[in-house]
């Protein structure tokens, strides 16, 4: 059935195909067709103190807005990151933003953080129906100043706590200039601190703890990656997804759209991405939860992200190459 749907789409431009996709699943919903699904197999995981019923998540970026919720939710997924949302509504960067290397089982994206803004995304999550794990990502607006930066994830925080399982900080799209820099330790370690003080107040006050997750790069050194942890390990932060899109274009060059400027994902990211959790791992020493998301495409790359280290995955690329099928397809392998 996925089959025939891609074929159509992937003859529209990407942009467009996102929405048809997204705009005919939300109709084939509506109509309880999107059930037929065979159902997702269940495999519950419990990680920072939340009960995943499967840990096969949707990543962040594909509902930017929290506009299509319950009708992803349907397809199976354990859990739904919405997002990247900032405090206002930002139009991205001028279009065409978004390429499709079939022939690489990738994508290259500099939508850059195009979203509605908290107020919007406040309103649509008081109408989902949605009860299960959510995920909502956070950043920073395009003309907020790094020095200004902790302003626009606070109000994130403070905006979310109540709709989200957990909070993403995302501190590593290589879309909005200078995003990356907050990666910095001395940088970092004052942002999460802030907002570990903002989760214990709404701990304190509400009896809500909600968990912060920091969703890095892949594109750090080992050097970089070091003082990354040290920081997620000091502020006592409780989960990280790795990784973000890539900038570098190892095994696409000979793409007609390698030179595009953007973040690269899918398979020509997975090998990087899941070295990254390997040395994540070794750093860690399970003090602080993986989740991993970078080229999750088939069976075999979930299970080397599993092996590396991750409890939980996310996928992106995967979904738009192999359709919902690919949920199923990695829960039956791990
Ligand atoms: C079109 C597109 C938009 C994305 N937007 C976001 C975003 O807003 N926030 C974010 O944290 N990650 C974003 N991502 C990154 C994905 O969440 C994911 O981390 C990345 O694509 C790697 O996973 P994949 O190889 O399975 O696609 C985006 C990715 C794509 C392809």
């Amino acid at each position: 059935m996925y089959s025939v749907f891609k074929k159509i789409l992937f003859s529209l431009d990407p942009e467009v195909a996102h929405y048809t996709a997204l705009q005919s699943l939300s109709m084939a919903h509506q109509l309880g067709i999107s059930r037929l699904q065979t159902k997702t197999l269940s495999q519950p995981t419990t990680l920072m103190g939340l009960t995943f019923p499967n840990p096969v998540g949707l990543a962040a970026g594909l509902d930017k807005n929290g506009d299509y919720i319950d009708a992803l939710a349907a397809l199976g997924f354990g859990f739904i990151e919405i997002g990247t949302v900032t405090p206002k509504p930002q139009a991205g960067n001028p279009k065409p933003r978004l390429f499709r290397l079939t022939e690489q089982e990738a994508i290259i994206n500099r939508m850059g953080f195009n979203n509605k803004g908290i107020e919007y995304v406040m309103r649509r999550l008081e109408k989902t129906r949605y009860r299960g794990i959510l995920g909502i990502n956070i950043g920073k607006n395009k003309d907020t100043s790094n020095e200004n930066a902790i302003d626009d994830y606070l109000q994130g925080y403070r905006a979310f706590w109540k709709f989200a399982s957990y909070i993403t900080i995302n501190i590593s799209s290589p879309n909005t200039p200078g995003l990356r820099d907050l990666q910095q330790s001395d940088v970092l370690s004052v942002l999460l601190r802030a907002l570990k003080q903002e989760q214990q107040f709404t701990f304190s006050n509400h009896k809500k703890y909600i968990p912060l997750v920091v969703k890095i790069s892949p594109d750090l050194s080992m050097q970089e990656l070091l003082s990354v942890t040290t920081v997620l390990l000091q502020e006592k932060i409780d989960g990280v997804i790795a990784t973000n899109t890539t900038v570098h274009r190892d095994d696409v060059a000979h793409s007609s759209y390698a030179k595009e400027i953007g973040g690269l994902s899918g398979k020509p990211l997975q090998a990087r991405s899941t070295q990254i959790i390997t040395q994540l791992h070794s750093i860690l020493q399970n003090k602080i939860p993986i989740i991993a998301s970078g080229g999750i495409m088939d069976e075999k790359s979930a299970q080397e992200k599993i092996q590396a280290g991750a409890e939980l995955l996310q996928i992106y690329s995967g979904f738009i190459y192999s359709g919902p099928q690919l949920i199923n397809r990695i829960l039956s392998a791990i």
